[in-house]
């Protein structure tokens, strides 16, 4: 299914700014390319995008990685009209249970995994398995900036610029056999590093495990993410490697992954085998399917206070019904949740 990316020129920035960061920045960066190169902002940036990227922390990101975010397609999707979520709120409100259960915890705690060297297994029924060094696994890939929504369960979301590549062009590369049917991806296990995976309270039995439809995989949607905001993922967003499916709640996202398979089955991931009353293999986003313990019919957009809620109404499919509805042709989502 093609979808129509839209050009940068379709974007009117101040649209997707709130306008007293933007302003401000303006005012700061005066529009000076001198100024946007010391700040270390992505080529195509100027002083009124530049504040989308305002307080990114800087990035450590290997010359390889550095090179193929300068070489990246900006903007090649973007949501016209809602603000990208601060830099500060993505990456200290986050869902990454290795390090901590509390939304801060893998911001405190994931200074701890290494992610350099890592390396990525690829097996199950493909015509070329094997264990790849990230950064020959990267390489036939060009990044793209893919602005997305994130709506996580809990009925939180946020607005992310990501940087990643299409599955679809994974899995050209790989060569599914015919009797690949899903695609299993598998975080890293590492006890050492990751403190939630040696606390005896845990519910998950590690690694975290998530998956997809093959078909799901293909749409153009579907990109496995190495950077975000410009730069290269922070530990506590999934470095080196997390999936990205917009389509879905936030758990689908797997983060630090080591391992993807592709299987004839359809593979048992995290959160089903935890309470598959609760969390469904699909995850679509829908308004009109409620969790059993709350609504999903609306989300809090972060950042917002007791006083100013941002509470919006949640979308079908989380707003990307037009490129991914004719996948679930034909199937109950009441039962397929
Ligand atoms: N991946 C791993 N390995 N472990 C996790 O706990 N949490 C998921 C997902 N990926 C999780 C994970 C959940 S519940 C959400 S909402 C998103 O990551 C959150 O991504 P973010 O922290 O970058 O916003």
């Amino acid at each position: 299914m093609l979808i129509k990316l839209p050009k940068a020129s379709d974007c009117n920035e101040s649209e997707v700014t709130p306008q007293s960061v933007y302003l401000s920045r303006r005012a700061l960066l005066g529009g000076s390319a001198a100024a946007l190169a010391v700040a270390g902002l992505p080529r195509w940036a100027n002083a009124a995008t530049a504040s989308q990227y305002a307080e990114v922390t800087p990035s450590a990101a290997p010359a390889w990685l550095s090179d193929k975010i300068a070489a990246a397609q900006w903007q090649a999707m973007t949501v016209p009209g809602e603000a990208i979520t601060p830099f500060k709120d993505a990456t200290h409100y986050n869902n990454f249970y290795e390090f901590g259960t509390d939304k801060g915890d893998p911001a405190a705690n994931a200074g701890s995994l290494k992610t350099e060297p890592w390396s990525v297994v690829i097996d199950g029924e493909v015509g070329k398995p094997g264990r790849y060094a990230l950064e020959d696994f990267m390489q036939p890939y060009a990044l793209q900036e893919r602005i997305y929504r994130l709506r996580c369960v809990e009925a939180w979301s946020m607005v992310i610029p990501w940087l990643g590549f299409p599955i679809s062009a994974l899995l050209k590369q790989v060569e599914p056999t015919s009797k690949a049917k899903y695609i299993r991806f598998e975080t890293l296990k590492d006890p050492q590093s990751m403190p939630g995976q040696r606390s005896n309270f845990a519910l998950i039995d590690w690694p975290y495990v998530e998956g997809l439809r093959l078909d799901e995989a293909m749409n153009p949607l579907a990109i496995l993410a190495v950077g975000m905001y410009g730069r290269e993922l922070p530990n506590q967003n999934g470095a080196p490697l997390r999936l990205v499916v917009p389509w879905k709640y936030g758990f689908k996202s797997v983060k630090s992954i080591v391992r993807i398979s592709l299987t004839s089955e359809q593979p048992k991931t995290t959160w089903q085998s935890i309470a598959a009353n609760e969390y469904g293999f699909y995850a679509n986003v829908n308004p009109a399917v409620d969790h059993p313990r709350w609504t999903q019919a609306r989300e809090r957009r972060l950042p917002n206070t007791l006083f100013k809620p941002n509470v919006r109404e949640t979308l079908p499919f989380n707003g990307y019904g037009d490129e991914v509805a004719a996948l679930y042709q034909g199937m109950d989502l009441r039962k397929d949740y």
